[in-house]
């Protein structure tokens, strides 16, 4: 495995191999690495030639009063998970290699970029959509994959990949979760026990919709209230969102019918955590 730090040299790399006729998957990634990641590094592994990690603490995905100083970057430890994945380069640009003087391109996904997470996080997706775009032309991959815990952020890819005829097949994988329904995030090692333990919340919450949605409930908002009560009952939960939305446009869905997304974002104490299933009625 190599650790690669230069856009040029990645390049460089990822041109040489498609001309020898290898194919490339890319799992973009910010670090602090755990089963959800890997398990999209074995969905690349599975099928490309070779698979690229990116580790790139995005500074322009957070917003001034976010995490970015905080992140975890346990860049030792992502190393080695990957070496022992088996995955062929790292890709680990600096701030200044992405993002150096004069820089003035973004990549904007209007309205899907607005909703839920975006109405809490202003400017978060125009970030992703930006640094995304800029992986893609670095490490020029056939297959990108991302997790479906970022449901939104993997719509939003999507489109972008689609707008812009990326010629990459955007992948989305499911949700890994601790055994107690918790789903797996980089931002759980901020949770003390107690606040993981209330964070068990949101999996049951979204087990309770599906599970009224499965009774035959079609009102979007008796479901959400219900959700919120549940939610409530853990003492930290603060809630930001809960939003029962169409998988393509993310428009809050009047009547609950065929395929939707039900997200939902909180607070447990100082750490943001989202969540989501998709349902077909
Ligand atoms: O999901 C993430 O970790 C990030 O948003 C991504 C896609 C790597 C872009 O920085």
């Amino acid at each position: 495995m190599r650790v690669i730090r230069s856009v040029k040299q990645m390049q460089d790399i990822c041109r040489k191999a498609r001309r020898a006729g290898s194919s490339i998957g890319l799992v973009p990634t910010m670090g602090a690495l755990h089963e959800g990641h890997i398990s999209l590094i074995r969905a690349s592994l599975k099928d490309n030639d070779i698979t690229v990690v990116s580790i790139f603490v995005n500074p322009i995905q957070f917003g001034p009063s976010e995490d970015f100083k905080q992140y975890p970057r346990p860049v030792s430890q992502d190393e080695a998970l990957c070496r022992e994945a088996g995955v062929d380069f790292i890709f680990r640009p600096s701030a200044g290699e992405m993002y150096p003087a004069g820089f003035k391109t973004y990549v904007d996904v209007l309205e899907l970029g607005s909703v839920l997470c975006g109405a809490s996080r202003p400017g978060h997706f125009r970030g992703v959509t930006t640094v995304v775009a800029k992986l893609f032309n670095a490490c020029l991959p056939d297959r990108a994959y991302f997790g479906r815990k970022d449901a939104q952020q993997a719509i939003i890819i999507q489109r972008m990949a689609k707008d812009l005829n990326f010629p990459v097949s955007v992948k989305v994988m499911p949700i890994v979760r601790e055994k107690s329904g918790l789903a797996l995030s980089s931002r759980n090692t901020y949770l003390s026990q107690s606040l993981k333990r209330d964070a068990q919340v949101l999996s049951r919450a979204l087990c309770l919709a599906r599970k009224l949605i499965r009774q035959g409930v079609r009102d979007p908002e008796r479901v959400t209230g219900k959700m919120a009560s549940l939610i409530n009952t853990a003492k930290s939960a603060k809630i930001d969102y809960i939003s029962i939305v169409s998988t393509e446009h993310l428009k809050p869905v009047r009547v609950i019918r065929g395929s939707c997304l039900v997200a939902v974002a909180a607070w447990f104490g100082g750490t943001r955590l989202i969540d989501n299933t998709v349902i077909s009625a």
